[in-house]
Parts: structure tokens; C-alpha cells; sequence
């Protein structure tokens, strides 16, 4: 009698249809417990696995047994639907129509041989990505080779850099597909899981939106700035100080925002100036001002919109030694570190904040929810970056041009000129100190 072929009817949300429907060389999944990320992977995989040969890879960073692994997913689905195509193996699943096969491996172990056996994997499956190391990931990803194949992940989030989030999820490229699923999306969630995050929410908000929203765990670290380092600066009163003057101008770029001129010398910032609706010659005017009568070391200004206007009238005037014009979105003085300048400036008010002696800010609750109100992320590079401008402004109702003026206070290291540093016999010449700049040595904020 020939035997009624079984079809597998895959049960998955909608929000899983992309695994089978879409073309995509990574298919990457994360969220809270519970919503439906192993189920829907492994339904696919085992209905994919019947419709085509495919070479399927269960892949995670640590496996010490095949317990360890998807492996009893995969055989509890498998036994679920009567799939009696699937022959389950020790340490492998195969098809006995389709001639698929189902391995699992785990990363941190492979050495270059071992890793040599994933080239013809057609769909690799990365479960618990949250815990793959970067060096892991930099030697699956060009491992997995084969034309059209593919790489699912799916993650439950643990913290803001976790390194795979940061490689692949942070700026996913076209050829990446990323989506977030909770266990409210998952309409098969049981209802005693449901009862169990309602009872995390009532009792910890961080805890739920962690465990059961998928969000990186806080510790705090989402923030630039602490609002404890930014209310100590405030505390302090410094009556004056020896160190350069240096003034930071954050040039209004729309009708909305302020011009603002921050003042600062070394530890002690103790004075801003914030104009409304000024034309490029009238700031240009009073920076003028400003430059005659309180003769500043360096007046650090922001070129990146109507500040060039302002920059180019004081060129102009005579002020080329005194003004340095930047641009935030400029690549950083440490690449390697900083997305680009404006988080460089902001990591040195940052650092400044936490130096000792301690630092002091003029009192002023603009300032200190301008400070506070930055977040910060990690690019592909792990490269420190700032929130865009668009988001921060959203929330803070206007732009942060105190905290720009301020940041702009450190946009280069300013040198003590009081403070030579003794070099070979005591010489020091002005090239060396220019080309040792970047190595931090001697430099002042
Ligand atoms: N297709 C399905 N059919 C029946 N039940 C399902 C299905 N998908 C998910 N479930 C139910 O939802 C629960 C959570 O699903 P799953 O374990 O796949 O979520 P997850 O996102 O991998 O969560 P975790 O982060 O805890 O690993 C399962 O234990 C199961 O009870
Ligand atoms: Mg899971």
C-alpha cells in the first residue's frame, strides 16, 4: 500500500514566515524568553529539510554534548509530527527521502580543521547567540560559503555589546534580516509563561524588560554620562584657575536652537552664554568680543552647518591662530576608539568628569538633562557612538547646544605651556610635542 506522504503544516506566527519565504544570507531573531524562536527555527529547518538536500548545521559556542544542543528540539518535533522521513542518529538527524542531514557543532572548540567541515552547510543555525564570541563569529562567517547558503541566529539579548548583535544586528546591511520577537508575539505562548512575566513586571521593570522584552541588560550602561558625576561638578566651587582658557561655540544650525559659548579653563567651566536667533555676523560679532576681551588659548567651533559662516568672518578678522573649526561628524583624533569626533568630545567630557581633583560645571538643569540625556551604543567596529542628534532632540524637545559647547571645549588637548616637559637633556622642541600629541603625553584637558 502506498504509504499517504505526511505534510509537516508549520504552526509558526507570521513573524517567522521570513525564515521560509525570504532570501537572506543572515536571518537573525532576538527577543525575551518565550517567544517562539527555537520552535520556529526548528519547524522550518525540518520542513526545508524535507522539501530539498540540505546540510544543516545546529551551531552554538559551547557544546560538551549533543544534550547541550537543539538536537532533542529537533527529535520532540520530529516525533510530534510522525515525520518518519527523519532518522534520528546519535549525534546526527538525517532524511531518508530528501538525503538532508542535521549536524551539531559547537564553536569555541573547532580548530581550522574541524571548522573546514561547515564549507558545504547550506543553513547554519546559531542558537543562544548571545553567548558566540567575536573571535567565533570571525571564522563561522567565512566559513559559511556555499552560494546561497545561509546563517540563522536567533538571541536572547544579554548585554549592549553583545559581539554578535554588534557584527551582524547593530547596522544590518541589506542582505540581513532582523527582527525582534516577544513572547506577546507568539501566539502558542503557554498561559502559565504569560503569568510568570506579568509577575516579573509587577515586581521588576528592569528585570522584565531584560528576561522577558529582550532588552540589554542596563547596569547603567546605556547612559554617557551618569547623572551622579554630573551633580558632583556642581557641587564644587573653584574660585579661578591658571589653565588656558579655552571657549567652545555651538553655532545655532536652525531657527530653534541656541548659540551657545562655553568657557573653561582646565578643571573649572564656569560660565555659558546662550544667544537666540542671531545671523552668522552677529555671533561672529560678539565671538569677536569675546576673543579681544578675554583673549582665549583656543576657541573651538562647530563647521558642520551655519558654523563655517561664523568661522570663515573670523578667519577673516585675523583670529586663525586662536579659532579651530570641527566637524562632529569627522572621523575621531583615535580612530580605533570613536565613531567619529562628536563621540570622542563627549567620552572626553565624560573622562573629565570622572577626573581627579574633582571638575566643576555652573549649576544649571538645562546642562544637566543635556549631559544626562545622551545615549551611547557600539558600531561594528565596537567603536564607542553617540545617539543620533534626531533621537536625542526627540527627547529632549531641543538640541544639547550647552552640552555640545562644552564638549567642544575638548576637541583637541591643549598643551601647559607652564609645564614643559623635560626631554633628553631638557630640550624640548615644538615639532616633538605636536607628533607625540596623539600618545596623550603632557596633554592637559
Ligand atoms: N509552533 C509551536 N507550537 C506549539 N507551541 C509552541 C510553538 N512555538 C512556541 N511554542 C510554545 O512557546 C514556548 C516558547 O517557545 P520557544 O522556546 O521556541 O521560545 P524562545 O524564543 O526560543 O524562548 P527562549 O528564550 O526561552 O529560548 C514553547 O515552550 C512552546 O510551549
Ligand atoms: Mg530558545
Amino acid at each position: 500500500m502506498k504509504q499517504k506522504e505526511k505534510y509537516l503544516t508549520v504552526k509558526i506566527a507570521e513573524i517567522f514566515a521570513p525564515l521560509l519565504t525570504e532570501k537572506k544570507r543572515i536571518k537573525f531573531y532576538y527577543g525575551g524568553r518565550s517567544g517562539g524562536k527555537s520552535y520556529a527555527f526548528a519547524d522550518s529547518l525540518l520542513l526545508k529539510g524535507r522539501q530539498e538536500k540540505l546540510l544543516i548545521a545546529c551551531l552554538r559556542e559551547i557544546q560538551d554534548s549533543i544534550k547541550d544542543s537543539v538536537y532533542k528540539l529537533l527529535c520532540d518535533r520530529i516525533s510530534l509530527y510522525q515525520l518518519n522521513d527523519y532518522q534520528i542518529f546519535e549525534n546526527r538527524i538525517e532524511n531518508k527521502i530528501s538525503g538532508s542531514k542535521f549536524i551539531f557543532k559547537g564553536l569555541r572548540d573547532q580548530d581550522a580543521h574541524h571548522i573546514k567541515s561547515l564549507e558545504g552547510v547550506d543553513i547554519a543555525w546559531i542558537e543562544e547567540a548571545q553567548t558566540i564570541s567575536k573571535r567565533s563569529w570571525d571564522i563561522l562567517e567565512p566559513t559559511i560559503r556555499k552560494d546561497g547558503s545561509e546563517i540563522w541566529i536567533s538571541m536572547n539579548r544579554e548585554l549592549e555589546n553583545d559581539p554578535l548583535w554588534i557584527a551582524v544586528a547593530a547596522h544590518p546591511d541589506d542582505r540581513t534580516l532582523v527582527r525582534k520577537v516577544n513572547y506577546t508575539d507568539n501566539p502558542f505562548c503557554p498561559q502559565e509563561i504569560k503569568i510568570q512575566a506579568q509577575k516579573c513586571q509587577s515586581k521588576s521593570p528592569d528585570d522584565y524588560a531584560h528576561i522577558w522584552l529582550g532588552e540589554p541588560l542596563r547596569q547603567g550602561h546605556n547612559k554617557l554620562i551618569s547623572a551622579e558625576l554630573v551633580r558632583r561638578a556642581f557641587e564644587l566651587s573653584i574660585i579661578s584657575s591658571d589653565s588656558p582658557l579655552i571657549i567652545g561655540l555651538d553655532v545655532a544650525r536652525f531657527g530653534d536652537d541656541s548659540s551657545v559659548f562655553c568657557f573653561r579653563r582646565g578643571r573649572w567651566c564656569y560660565k555659558f552664554i546662550s544667544y537666540e536667533k542671531l545671523d552668522n555676523v552677529e555671533v561672529a560679532n560678539i565671538a569677536t568680543n569675546l576673543i579681544k576681551d578675554y583673549q582665549p588659548y583656543r576657541v573651538f567651533m562647530d563647521i558642520g552647518g551655519q558654523g563655517a559662516g561664523v568661522y570663515d568672518i573670523l578667519k577673516d578678522r585675523g583670529f586663525i591662530e586662536i579659532i579651530r573649526g570641527i566637524y562632529f561628524g569627522e572621523k575621531a583624533i583615535n580612530e580605533e576608539r570613536y565613531f567619529n569626533r562628536r563621540a570622542e568630545m563627549w567620552d572626553n567630557v565624560r573622562g573629565w568628569l570622572a577626573s581627579s581633583p574633582q571638575v566643576q560645571l555652573p549649576e544649571d538643569e538645562d546642562l544637566f538633562n543635556e549631559l544626562t540625556g545622551v545615549n551611547k551604543k557600539y558600531d561594528r567596529r565596537g567603536r564607542l557612538q553617540l545617539e543620533e542628534k534626531d533621537e536625542i532632540k526627540k527627547r529632549l524637545g531641543r538640541s544639547p547646544d550647552k552640552a555640545d559647547a562644552l564638549a567642544l571645549t575638548f576637541a583637541e588637548p591643549i598643551y601647559n605651556a607652564d609645564e614643559p616637559r623635560l626631554y633628553r637633556q631638557g630640550q624640548i622642541s615644538l615639532e616633538e610635542i605636536f607628533t607625540t600629541q596623539l600618545k596623550g603625553r603632557n596633554e592637559i584637558w
